[in-house]
């Protein structure tokens, strides 16, 4: 199996390209006000290696912000905590450590604290004093991995009234390789049915049910969009570390579907894995973006969008 911490440093630019602009266009328009005294409180779950906090800072987003980044594994925190301060010295930042899981970041125009948790996330949702503290929660590639219903409710709860929510890259059922090869159809009409069955939480309509399950939470929608990871071989093969990352797709579905599948997937997997290092290998995953607000929005608009909480396929 491969490494988790190499294919979240892989999987970087591929979310680069992907993240829906105009859902991060009112993501930035809606951030309140950040300053040295008054820095925004940004927790982001599930934070992985800590690509999404490099990202904002690069894209100049948060200038003044304490962000605290949780996540149950401390090995990828671990990963964070050894690349964040190398990564933001190249970017002209002066970084100094306050402690193995706290520092601060600071050039000219932005005062960066960060503050890396390892945590269940539901035992951090349950101590009262994480309640209301946040004025920016971030979710990336982590909501299609839970039961919405149970989650969203009480993630929502971690926001200050009126708190922005910012949940990127939920996959939304549809998983395009190309070339077509034979038996491709069965193998990914399984992968996705192995997601779907009720031992597992998520589900390959996490994207779309967002609609009604915000909607149900009490939380208003600012803006959705598609975040589909589109990747392809460029002239000289692929960009960056995406063949890694390609292979480590190849080996999620190889492991989603091992005992689960009566179909031999030997052929398959090794036809994929030799087009990857052929450069031949084409790869789509239709995701979509949301940002929005923790409370209901003015009556207008709530009486006019109601979304059913079984949104049907297709
Ligand atoms: C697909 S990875 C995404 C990581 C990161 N957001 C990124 O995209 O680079 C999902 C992450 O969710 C974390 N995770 C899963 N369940 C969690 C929980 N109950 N509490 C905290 N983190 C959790 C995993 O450890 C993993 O880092």
């Amino acid at each position: 199996m491969f490494d988790f911490t190499h294919y979240l440093a892989a999987k970087k630019t591929v979310d680069d390209r992907a993240l829906n602009r105009p859902v991060l266009e009112q993501l930035v328009i809606n951030l309140p006000e950040q300053t040295v005294a008054a820095p925004l409180h940004v927790l982001e779950v599930a934070a992985g290696i800590g690509t999404m906090l490099e990202r904002l800072l690069e894209w100049d987003v948060l200038t003044n912000v304490v962000y605290t980044a949780l996540d149950q594994q401390a090995t990828y925190l671990a990963e964070a905590a050894r690349r964040l301060p190398q990564w933001a010295a190249q970017q002209g930042f002066q970084v100094e450590s306050t402690s193995p899981q706290q520092f601060k970041l600071q050039r000219a125009g932005q005062y960066i604290t960060v503050n890396l948790v390892a945590a269940d996330l539901f035992d951090f949702m349950r101590l009262a004093e994480n309640q209301g503290q946040w004025d920016l929660l971030i979710a990336h590639a982590f909501l299609d991995l839970v039961d919405l219903s149970v989650a969203l409710p009480q993630i929502l709860e971690l926001l200050k009234p009126n708190g922005l929510y910012y949940f990127t890259i939920n996959f939304d059922g549809e998983t395009i390789l190309l070339p077509q090869i034979q038996w491709n159809t069965e193998v990914i009409n399984n992968y996705h049915w192995a997601m779907n069955q009720p031992q597992k939480v998520g589900g390959t309509r996490s994207g779309r049910m967002l609609f009604p399950q915000l909607q149900a939470a009490g939380a208003q929608i600012l803006a959705a969009g598609s975040s589909d990871w589109v990747v392809y071989p460029h002239h000289n093969g692929y960009l960056h570390e995406e063949a890694y990352f390609l292979h480590c797709i190849i080996d999620t579905i190889e492991a989603t579907l091992h005992g689960k599948t009566p179909l031999n997937l030997t052929a398959w997997l090794a036809q994929r894995h030799a087009q990857i290092e052929r450069g031949e290998l084409i790869y789509i995953a239709h995701q979509l973006d949301f940002c929005g607000i923790s409370q209901p929005p003015s009556s207008i608009w709530r009486g006019s969008k109601n979304y059913p909480l079984s949104l049907g396929e297709g």
